[in-house]
């Protein structure tokens, strides 16, 4: 017997506006046929001005607690993966416990990034397991509209806004591979790579949000490693091979990294959930919109493998191999 993190349900939310690729091209110079040979996306969601990553966050969540079927007043830890709090501190995650009315357990944020979800899956596991709680909600939100800078072309195209969530409880498993749920965690930095990948503000720096600044091939190259490596980890720690995967779902940043790595797996193409060509990167949000995406229109099927794998800023990527 062993405890599992199994996943009761699943939610998102994008926000109103959706930004074409064309009308990006009317601000600084870029095309929509370069965006989508380069990067595969065709437009991204841009929140409002007033909406808060805290108010996306909290709708995601609504939704995923309505899908799982679990009122609020159940939960008893709250992680918000996100890059981009509300405000420097209280943590996001607090205030969607108080928008959520929950006052038992635990909130706080998780930052690391594009990876962000993937690090949150293998925390919220480990606490569940643990028997710190019983029934967490995951979140990955994110305004990255807010800290990007829209006269650089080679960074503004790329990024979205959006949140995903998950419901997760604690349940009895066998501990082998026939259980649902999550099944292992895989998780890795390497801070050599700041300079790759970074915000040039912060509280401690410039006291200033700052703005996003990428070396894109440099990124582009690793991403394209590190993911399958981590990826070939979680097979290797089940026992299973790339043929037992139902679905991947990566982290969603250009569709020329996804495609490379469903190659290095050889899944067919219809076993890859992509939606970086509709969010663009959501950062630790692009994951769980997807998953929700695949799970609410019928693709991913309660006892399918799921094999998730993401990387982003520091560096930070790792994996997450469950049964749905
Ligand atoms: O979530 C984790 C973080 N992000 C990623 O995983 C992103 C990883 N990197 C990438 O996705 C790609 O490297 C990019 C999409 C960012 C760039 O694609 P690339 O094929 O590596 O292009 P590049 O940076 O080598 O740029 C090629 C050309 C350059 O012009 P020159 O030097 O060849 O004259 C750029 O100046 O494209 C130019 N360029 C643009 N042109 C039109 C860069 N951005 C744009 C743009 N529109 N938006």
């Amino acid at each position: 017997m062993m405890i599992r993190a199994n996943i009761k349900g699943c939610g998102s939310y994008l926000p109103e506006r959706i930004v074409t690729n064309d009308q990006l091209a009317e601000r600084v110079d870029t095309s929509d046929e370069w965006i989508r040979q380069r990067t595969g996306i065709r437009h991204r969601y841009v929140a409002g001005e007033n909406e808060l990553t805290s108010d996306l966050a909290t709708k995601a969540a609504l939704a995923a607690l309505e899908h799982a079927g679990i009122d609020a007043t159940e939960i008893d830890l709250i992680v918000c993966a996100t890059a981009t709090p509300d405000e420097t501190f209280p943590a996001t995650a607090t205030v969607v416990q108080r928008n959520l009315g929950v006052t038992k357990g635990a909130a706080f944020d998780l930052q690391a990034v594009c990876s962000g979800f993937v690090y949150g899956l293998s925390v919220v596991d480990s606490l569940l397991k643990t028997g710190q709680a019983r029934t967490a909600l995951l979140i990955g939100a994110e305004t990255f509209s807010r800290i990007l800078d829209w006269e650089d072309r080679s960074t503004c195209v790329l990024f979205g806004d959006g949140a995903g969530a998950i419901v997760l409880q604690a349940e009895e498993g066998t501990g082998d591979i026939t259980d649902s749920g999550i099944l292992n965690t895989h998780i890795y930095s390497d801070g050599r790579y700041h300079d790759a990948l970074y915000v040039d503000g912060g509280p401690s720096s410039t006291g200033t949000a700052g703005f996003l600044r990428m070396e894109g091939k440099e990124v582009f190259r690793q991403a394209v490693s590190r993911m399958p490596e981590a990826i070939d980890t979680a097979l290797q720690t089940s026992g299973l091979s790339p043929s037992d995967i139902d679905w991947l779902v990566p982290h969603q940043a250009n569709i020329r990294i996804i495609e490379a790595m469903g190659k290095k797996l050889k899944l067919p193409k219809d076993r890859v959930v992509v939606t970086v060509d509709k969010h663009a990167n959501t950062s630790a949000a692009s994951i769980p919109l997807a998953l929700t995406e695949a799970v609410y229109d019928g693709r991913i099927k309660r006892g399918d493998i799921v094999m998730m794998a993401a990387m982003g800023g520091g560096f930070t990527w790792g994996s997450a191999l469950l049964r749905w």
